[in-house]
Order: structure tokens, then C-alpha cells, then sequence
């Protein structure tokens, strides 16, 4: 599935629409796909699921015979589901164009049924419905969990006893979060295979679908540059950086349950450092990529608490604004002692990356809202250039920067020497900032993470063992933090975070970027 162009050519349709997909060829007039949205109601499937299906369907990457559903139990009329959902699609993928008939055509493919969660019959009703629309044609349903996750095995229980497919397959992708600690996460994969195969099930992390983190692997094994250098002799540190400017408004008892460290980094984290890290796989199949993810996840050594520190943002007023604290929320109790920010230093005890620090840090409320990856490689060995840099010669150390979001970008600080007479040195940047060379809308990590979904394409989704070695990593950090009651360190809203994630990198020989 992977092929070479240069950068600005029409982008090919996805390749698994033509070769052995139920969906192309001989057999797509008789094939039909159904997508089900369950909690079709709420904020996820109106901001990121229905806005991806209409971006897929725009793009002609989803089969002819295309339907969805929603189910929730608010009770809404087709037409009510298509004015809820026509607010938040747009013709993001090409402004200049009007896309209002694709957007009609997309909306008279969105049918809504109202149920109970827990209810074989109203998933049977939603089966005869499937059914009708199927026309008699072999089906292919794609359920979608985008509801609180207690209620994640009453609805696969209901979906696989009475709407299943009988003729294709059926997949279930499930959102995060995938239980709260190594126990409820087993438990949680022991009672959905009681029902669904694990080639069933696709555990979703919306950030294996962001564009920069899917280029991770490209950068890393078809550059002859970078490989060398991917290890503990070059590189001497690396940090995963995700910070948001918002805080936790309108969800704050979903994330008083979770906290920062299950919500960011046991998850989205994790699993950038794991691709960052892991040996090559021995092709590009999702068995082998996943198998090497769980390996490099299994060489990592148990958190301590002496290597996190953890943060809460409190409520700070700033040009006549005044912004609420964590607390502030009524749906948060007063005295919690939630991380809304946390920072961990991480080690791989494997001979690539014996010593290296993986720095990660998350947080809520912040100054700024960014996703990054930066890779501090080590000094050069009797820099004859070293008077120029002064005293401090980390500065003068090269820097990898992989900027996810916002502005996709990927540049490397390098040392140049200023231009005219003399020897006067630069710090500067190569850089190759997706928006300048390719002009192309990048897709929504979503869009990506579904249509994977529909072509069976595992590789983005998360396996069981793989989630099971995640939690293991972080369950008996957060137990002890719980345990403890270890107090957060305040920040205000708004600021850079707490200090005490300075002297956690220092105590590392790390200088944050
Ligand atoms: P919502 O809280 O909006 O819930 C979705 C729907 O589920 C609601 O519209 C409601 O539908 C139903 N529901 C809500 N609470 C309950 C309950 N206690 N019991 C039964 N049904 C309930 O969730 P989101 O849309 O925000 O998220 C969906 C899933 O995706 C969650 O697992 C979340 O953790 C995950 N997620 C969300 C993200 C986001 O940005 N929102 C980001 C990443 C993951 P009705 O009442 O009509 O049945
Ligand atoms: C979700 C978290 O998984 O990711 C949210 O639950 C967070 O708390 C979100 O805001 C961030 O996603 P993105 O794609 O906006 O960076």
C-alpha cells in the first residue's frame, strides 16, 4: 500500500479500494457497507466522525452501496440527525468548490434509530432497518463506539447477538478510554471477546492517524540520514511534548476519573514513543509492526514516582478575563487531586536505548496548543567550533523537530555560519513546513483511522497485548500517586505549567525545547 510520487501529484485513491476489498470490482454492486454510530448524539460524532465520513464520501474512498446509522437514545428523526450533523460538515477539502450536492447526496445516506443500549430488541429493530437498506446484498457493518466506555460491552453484546452481520463482516471500533488501569483494561478485552474476535475489535487512538506521526516510520527507515543515527550513540534525549490552551470545560467529570497521565500519555504518548523506538519491523504489515511496538513497550523499565511530577491548572485572571481553575468545575469535586498536567522521564532498557531519557509532558490549560516530537542528539566530539558557542555548548547541539500540530512541519537546528567576512556561527533551521510544500488539505487523523477500519488495515489500531504492555508501564505509578495522595503542583491557567517540570529535566540533563 505504499507508493512513491513526487509530493505534488494528484494524490491515487486508496489501494485497497481496488484489489481485494468486498467493495471494488466485480463484487461491488453486491456488497454493501453500513456504519453505525452508536452515541450518535453526542460531541465526538458530530465534531470528528460524521465531518470524516462526508470527507471520505466527498473523496470517493467509500464504496458505492455506502449507508449510516446512528443509534443513541435521544429520541431524533432521520431529518433531525441530518440538520444536527449538516452543522459541523464542511467543504473543507477543496474551499473554492461548492460541495452542497455531494453534502445533500452524503445527508440522504444518514438514516437515525433510537435505543436502548442494553437492548437486543430496539438493536434488532436497528437490524430490520440495516437489512431494508442492504437491499438483499451481502453486508459489511462497521459499528462505531462513541459512548462513555461502561457502557462498551452491553452494546457489543447486543450488537453481536442481533445486528451482526450474517453474509460479511462485522468490526467494532472502540474508543478510548480502553479501561483505567491494567485490571479494568483486562477485564474489559476478556468480556468484548466474549463476543467479538480480536480481529474484530479496533481500538482506536486518534493520534496513530495524524499525518506527521503516520510519516514517523517513513522518516525514520527510507532516509539512509536518520537510522544511524536512531540510537543512544547519537541521540541524547527525546522528548513527546503535547500541551492545549483549553481546559477541561464540559468534560471535567470524565477527566476527574482519568486524569492527565490516562488521558494523554498512557495513550497518545505511548504509543508515538513506541513507533519512535521500536526496531524495525520485519515488513510493513500490521502483525509485524505491532509485534515490534509491544517488544520495545515490553524493554521499558516500571515508572518511578521520583521521575514524574504532576501539575493542576487553578484559575487566574489576565487582561480583565478571568479563566477558571481545574476545581472551578462543578462537576469536579473541590478538594480533587487531579493531574490536568503531568511530566515522566521514561527508559528503554534495550542496547539501542540504554540511558537515553524519553521526556514526556502533558497539560491542559496552557499557554499554547502544540503536539511535538524533538530529538536532542548529542555534542560533537572536539567541536572545533566550540569558542563560538561559548560556555554553554548544548545550544549549539543539533534538534529534530517533529511539530504534529499545529502547522505540520518537520525541521532540523542545525549550525551555520552567518554569511559575510569572518566566522560568525547561526543557529538555524532546515525546514520543511507541510503547508508550503504540499498544498493539499491534510486529512483529519480520523478519516484516515475509518477508512483503515472498512479496508481491515490493522496497523493504526492498538492489540490487545500491545494495550495490555501500555498499562502495565503506568498502572503501578498511578496506583502510588493515588495511594499517596500526592498533591499536584498548581500553575495558572494559561502559564507555561508548573516549574517543578524544570527541575524533573534537569535532574535528566535535559533542557526542555
Ligand atoms: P458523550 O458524553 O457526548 O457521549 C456520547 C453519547 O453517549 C451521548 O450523546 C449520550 O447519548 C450517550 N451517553 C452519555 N452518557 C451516558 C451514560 N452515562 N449512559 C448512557 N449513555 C450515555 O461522549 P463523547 O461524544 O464526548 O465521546 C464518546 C467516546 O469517545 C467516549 O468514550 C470518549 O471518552 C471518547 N473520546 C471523546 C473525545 C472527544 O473529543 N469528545 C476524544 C477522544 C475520545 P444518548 O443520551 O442520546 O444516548
Ligand atoms: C483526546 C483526549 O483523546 O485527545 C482529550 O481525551 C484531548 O482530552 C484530545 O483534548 C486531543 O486531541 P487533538 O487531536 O485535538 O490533539
Amino acid at each position: 500500500a505504499v507508493s512513491f510520487q513526487d509530493g505534488l501529484a494528484e494524490e491515487p485513491k486508496p489501494v485497497a479500494m481496488e484489489g481485494s476489498s468486498p467493495f471494488s470490482g466485480s463484487r461491488k454492486e453486491e456488497s454493501s457497507l453500513s456504519i453505525i454510530i452508536v452515541g450518535a448524539s453526542g460531541d465526538l460524532a458530530r465534531k470528528k466522525i460524521f465531518p470524516a465520513l462526508f470527507a471520505l464520501f466527498y473523496e470517493d474512498c467509500l464504496p458505492e452501496n455506502v449507508t449510516v446509522f446512528g443509534y443513541a437514545r435521544s429520541k431524533m428523526t432521520d431529518e433531525e440527525l441530518r440538520n444536527m450533523i449538516s452543522q459541523t460538515l464542511t467543504c473543507r477539502i477543496d474551499k473554492r468548490e461548492n460541495c452542497g450536492d455531494k453534502m445533500d447526496e452524503f445527508l440522504k445516506r444518514c438514516f437515525y434509530h433510537s435505543g436502548e443500549y442494553n437492548s437486543e430488541e430496539h438493536f434488532a429493530q436497528l437490524d430490520c432497518k440495516l437489512k431494508e437498506k442492504e437491499g438483499g446484498r451481502s453486508s459489511f457493518r462497521l459499528f462505531y463506539l462513541s459512548i462513555p466506555p461502561n457502557i462498551f460491552v452491553d452494546v457489543v453484546r447486543c450488537a453481536s447477538t442481533s445486528a451482526s452481520s450474517k453474509n460479511g463482516w462485522t468490526r467494532v471500533i472502540v474508543e478510548k478510554p480502553f479501561g483505567r488501569d491494567s485490571e479494568s483494561s483486562r477485564e474489559l478485552t476478556r468480556c468484548l471477546k466474549q463476543y467479538l474476535a480480536e480481529d474484530q475489535i479496533f481500538r482506536i487512538d486518534h493520534y496513530l492517524g495524524k499525518e506527521l506521526v503516520e510519516n514517523l516510520s517513513v522518516l525514520r527507515f527510507s532516509n539512509l540520514v536518520f537510522e544511524p543515527l536512531w540510537s543512544r550513540n547519537y541521540i541524547r534525549n527525546v522528548q513527546f511534548i503535547f500541551s492545549e490552551d483549553f481546559g477541561t470545560e464540559g468534560r471535567g467529570g470524565y477527566f476527574d476519573n482519568y486524569g492527565i497521565i490516562r488521558d494523554i500519555m498512557q495513550n497518545h504518548l505511548l504509543q508515538i514513543l513506541a513507533l519512535f523506538a521500536m526496531e524495525t519491523p520485519v515488513s510493513l504489515d500490521a502483525e509485524d509492526i505491532r509485534n515490534e511496538k509491544v517488544k520495545v513497550l515490553r524493554s521499558m523499565r516500571l515508572l518511578q514516582l521520583e521521575d514524574v511530577m504532576v501539575g493542576q491548572y487553578k484559575g487566574h485572571s489576565k487582561g480583565g478575563r478571568t479563566y477558571p481553575g481545574y476545581t472551578d468545575d462543578p462537576t469536579v469535586p473541590n478538594n480533587s487531586l487531579t493531574p490536568t498536567f503531568a511530566a515522566a522521564a521514561l527508559f528503554i532498557d534495550n542496547a539501542r536505548w540504554d540511558g537515553v531519557p524519553f521526556l514526556m509532558r502533558a497539560g491542559k490549560a496552557l499557554h499554547t496548543k502544540r503536539a511535538e516530537i524533538r530529538v536532542q542528539f548529542r555534542h560533537v566530539p572536539g567541536n572545533l567550533f566550540k569558542r563560538n558557542f561559548g560556555t554553554d555548548l548544548d545550544k549549539a547541539t543539533n534538534e529534530l523537530v517533529l511539530r504534529v500540530q499545529p502547522d505540520e512541519a518537520i525541521y532540523l537546528k542545525i549550525n551555520n555560519k552567518v554569511p559575510g567576512l569572518g566566522m560568525r556561527l547561526d543557529r538555524s533551521d532546515l525546514n520543511l513546513l507541510y503547508k508550503a510544500r504540499y498544498p493539499k488539505e491534510i486529512p483529519d487523523a480520523y478519516e484516515r483511522l475509518l477508512l483503515d477500519a472498512i479496508e481491515g488495515e490493522r496497523r493504526l489500531f492498538i492489540r490487545s497485548d500491545e494495550l495490555d504492555a501500555a498499562w502495565s508501564l503506568f498502572t503501578p505509578l498511578l496506583k502510588e500517586l493515588e495511594e499517596k495522595k500526592i498533591a499536584p503542583e498548581l500553575y495558572p491557567y494559561g502559564s507555561r505549567g508548573p516549574v517543578g517540570v524544570h527541575y524533573l529535566a534537569a535532574k535528566h540533563n535535559v533542557r526542555w525545547g
